[in-house]
């Protein structure tokens, strides 16, 4: 048997490692408190839920969907991106339907990329934008994301030969890992380079409905000139506690959304129907409830921190998104200080290695277990003695 090459080419997925570590432990008997994957703990909302079942019983449902999403749950998205960013898109042309934002980030590349261009990509970041451009045929080039420059990449410094064979640029705001947020004239300036290079902006906006202390994230459509070179990636999973519904968007620039959904009609028959009318009650869900869903995250956010603070790590308050990012004690690897923090504590943390080699130096723990295992957890770091 011949195994495409490609196969083999594909780092470990960082989030496998982590679960094979989990059961290592629990088949020992362990109880082990993850910090690992940001998948929600909280239920999909009822109101979700009854529209799943009501849509269930409707057999024009049972059949293919289209690929790029029902005109209504299209429509819905227009809505809902004019409510909460003021920006007005076409549903026709400028939203198509993702079976999760993964499947639409994974299949971008193989619209924008060739063998011999390159896509330059975040590190650390989401490890789909790389695998994606491997199997395109493409080059990943880091743009690493440090402090110093507020986990922004910085654009001036991209070799010349390498944005003149770029195709496309990964950013994303909320940003997993680092939990940074990007404001309006960083966005210009990516937008700027990408007009000067002619390369595509693809935002992965995952985050933008998990925030604190009332800060609203932006979505990159809100500035200037956007609309002209990018495309901004939405999922329903963090928004409204739906990963396992598979739901998210693609929107903006016409000619983009077309070329992704040349793609996706080839390789996929769409969102099942009541999944999208899900996603149509899910964005009709009123602001209060989504703003107290955050305070739940929020104060997870508050224990996480002191009790990271009381161990000596360095740490901010993130203010948006599911990750809190932390900078290992000196003398610490990543990888060496999650390893102890595992054998010494049953509590497993992400080390930042697993998201590009540029987040050596941090671990990332995700704010999504019940606060009963949260405040559990926080007892386990606090007595626990390096
Ligand atoms: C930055 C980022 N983008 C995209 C996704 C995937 O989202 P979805 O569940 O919609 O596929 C994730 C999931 O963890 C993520 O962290």
């Amino acid at each position: 048997m011949k195994v495409a090459g490609r196969v083999g080419a594909v780092p470990p997925y960082p989030f496998v490692e982590i679960s094979r570590k989990i059961a290592a432990k629990k088949a020992q008997g362990i109880d082990v408190i993850s910090f690992g994957i940001g998948d929600p703990d909280l239920p999909t909302p009822p109101s979700v839920l009854d529209a799943l079942h009501k849509a269930s019983l409707d057999a024009p449902n049972h059949r293919y969907p289209e690929s790029e999403g029902l005109p209504e749950f299209r429509g819905a998205v227009a809505d809902w991106y004019k409510k909460r960013f003021d920006v007005n898109l076409d549903p026709e042309t400028e939203v198509v339907s993702l079976i999760g934002a993964k499947e639409g980030i994974g299949h971008a590349a193989m619209a924008f990329v060739e063998p011999g261009d390159i896509a330059l990509v975040p590190d650390p970041g989401y490890p789909v934008y790389s695998v994606g451009t491997l199997f395109a045929g493409g080059e990943s080039y880091l743009m690493p994301l440090m402090e110093g420059n507020q986990w922004f990449p910085d654009l001036d410094a991209i070799p010349e030969d390498v944005s003149n064979k770029a195709t496309i640029m990964w950013l994303n705001y909320p940003n997993n890992p680092t939990g940074a947020t990007a404001e309006r004239d960083q966005f210009a300036k990516a937008i700027e380079f990408a007009r000067r290079h002619d390369v595509v902006l693809m935002h992965d906006a995952c985050y933008s409905e998990i925030a604190y202390d009332g800060y609203q994230p932006l979505s990159l459509l809100q500035v200037e000139g956007a609309r002209d070179v990018c495309v901004e990636f939405h999922s329903l999973s963090k928004s409204y506690n739906m990963t396992g519904w598979r739901l998210g968007m693609a929107v903006g620039n016409p000619e983009i959304i077309e070329a992704l959904r040349v793609i996706k009609s080839n390789m996929d028959s769409g969102v099942p129907q009541a999944i999208q009318q899900m996603g149509i009650a899910a964005m009709d869900i009123p602001d209060g409830e989504i703003s107290d869903r955050n305070e739940i995250y929020q104060r997870r956010r508050e224990l996480v921190v002191g009790a990271l603070r009381a161990l000596g790590l360095t740490v901010k308050h993130p203010r948006a998104s599911l990750y809190v990012w932390a900078g290992v004690p000196e003398g610490f690897t990543s990888a060496g200080f999650s390893e102890r923090l595992l054998e010494e504590t049953d509590v497993l943390v992400s080390p930042g290695t697993s998201y590009g080699k540029w987040g050596e130096g941090y671990i990332r723990l995700s704010l999504t277990l019940s606060d009963e295992q949260l405040e559990k957890a926080v007892d386990r770091l606090s007595s626990w003695s390096m």
